[in-house]
């Protein structure tokens, strides 16, 4: 009788013996090995491996989100994972990236380094990035963001804009057909653009909230442009391509389908009363507008030290409409709207298009618009 319970004591203690020491030897400690068990992950993580601090303390802390455990392993106590993080790793996912790289890019990168990979290309080898990355991290920072390399062919993958509203995204990737029109296209008094100037309703009137706004501090700019439809752009294009190549024109103008100015919710501002200023940049116009446009509902769309996320030079002129509570809510995230777009607002991959995104990777597919010229 006593060598039956005593067999069955030493059966029941010799597996826990096991466990706990196998966690140990991981690296957690006592509280945490009993947490590990609370919560019943202590197979997972011996067969996996897992250990970091920041996994234990997530994991005593009960904060620890089960579909994400790998990704603690990756990063410090100090990083961690907040919830933007999870967003970007199911980004990243959906772009075509394996687990491993994206640890890598979590064990390496800041947050900001890593959401332009989302308006990127796929890469391959994620650590070439990692390293420009690190090479420029003392001078890179949320406000600047450049490499050494480039990671993005534009115009190479493109897709039409999946939803027309507010918030669609045209750049090098989501265009527009070229017989696109916005809807309630409307004219806009010459108080606060030129002559014969049109915009979406809703983006027309955030211009005249706009002017009227900088109006009552004594600033006064107009939309010098703003919708244009496709043949305009396209003759805008042309000429940029003759006058400067096409490597110059790609860098200050939009290939046909490809520009925000035909969405209806762009405008290009030019000062009123400053004619003394060359560039706009210089102008008290711009300078109340790049400090305040957001408030009513408009972003400067591609910023200084952006434009390798962008692909365009700085326009310190072009601004977007996106209405009030987006536009503040880009401004704060302090990403481009490209960035943006692709981590909260692009709709979900699902698995057969990210199949395809992937099939598209690998085969490379010839521009959709090579010959725009
Ligand atoms: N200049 C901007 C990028 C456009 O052509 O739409
Ligand atoms: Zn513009």
């Amino acid at each position: 009788m006593l060598i039956a319970i005593v067999a069955i004591l030493i059966a029941i203690y010799i597996p826990i013996h096991k466990t706990n020491s196998a966690l140990k030897e991981l690296g957690y400690d006592k509280t945490q090995i009993a947490a590990i068990k609370k919560a019943k992950l202590q197979k997972t993580l011996i067969e996996n491996k897992y250990y970091s601090e920041y996994l234990a303390q997530s994991i005593v802390d009960g904060t620890l989100k089960l579909d994400y455990l790998p990704y603690y392993t990756a990063v410090s106590s100090q990083r961690g994972l907040a919830g933007d993080d999870f967003l970007l790793i199911d980004r990243l996912l959906e772009k075509g990236y394996e687990q491993d790289q994206i640890e890598n890019l979590l064990k390496n990168l800041r947050f900001f380094e890593i959401t332009p990979l989302l308006v990127f290309d796929y890469q391959p080898i994620e650590q070439t990035y990692i390293d420009d990355c690190l090479a420029h991290q003392a001078e890179n920072s949320q406000d600047h963001f450049a490499l050494s390399g480039t990671y993005y062919k534009p115009y190479q993958q493109t897709t039409p804009v999946p939803q027309i509203d507010t918030s669609m995204l045209v750049n090098k990737r989501y265009y527009l057909d070229a017989s696109y029109v916005p809807q309630a296209l409307e004219a806009i008094s010459t108080w606060y653009a030129a002559a014969d100037r049109q915009l979406a309703k809703v983006a027309a009137d955030g211009l005249v909230e706009l002017g009227d706004a900088g109006r009552a501090v004594g600033v006064t700019f107009y939309a010098a442009s703003a919708y244009r439809d496709y043949e305009t752009q396209e003759r805008i294009y042309n000429s940029y391509v003759s006058s400067m190549g096409q490597e110059a024109a790609d860098a200050a103008s939009a290939r046909p389908g490809f520009s925000e100015h035909q969405t209806g919710f762009a405008v290009d501002l030019a000062a009123s009363n400053e004619d003394d200023i060359p560039e706009f940049k210089d102008t008290l116009a711009f300078q109340w507008v790049v400090n305040n446009s957001y408030d009513y509902g408009w972003i400067l769309r591609y910023p200084q030290g952006k434009e390798q996320i962008t692909g365009y030079e700085y326009e310190p002129w072009h601004y977007r409409y996106l209405g009030k509570e987006l536009a503040q809510k880009v401004v704060a995230s302090k990403l481009t709207f490209d960035e943006y777009y692709a981590l909260y607002l692009a709709p979900k991959a699902s698995k057969a298009e990210q199949l395809a995104t992937a099939t598209a990777q690998i085969t490379q597919q010839p521009s959709a618009t090579a010959s725009a010229q």
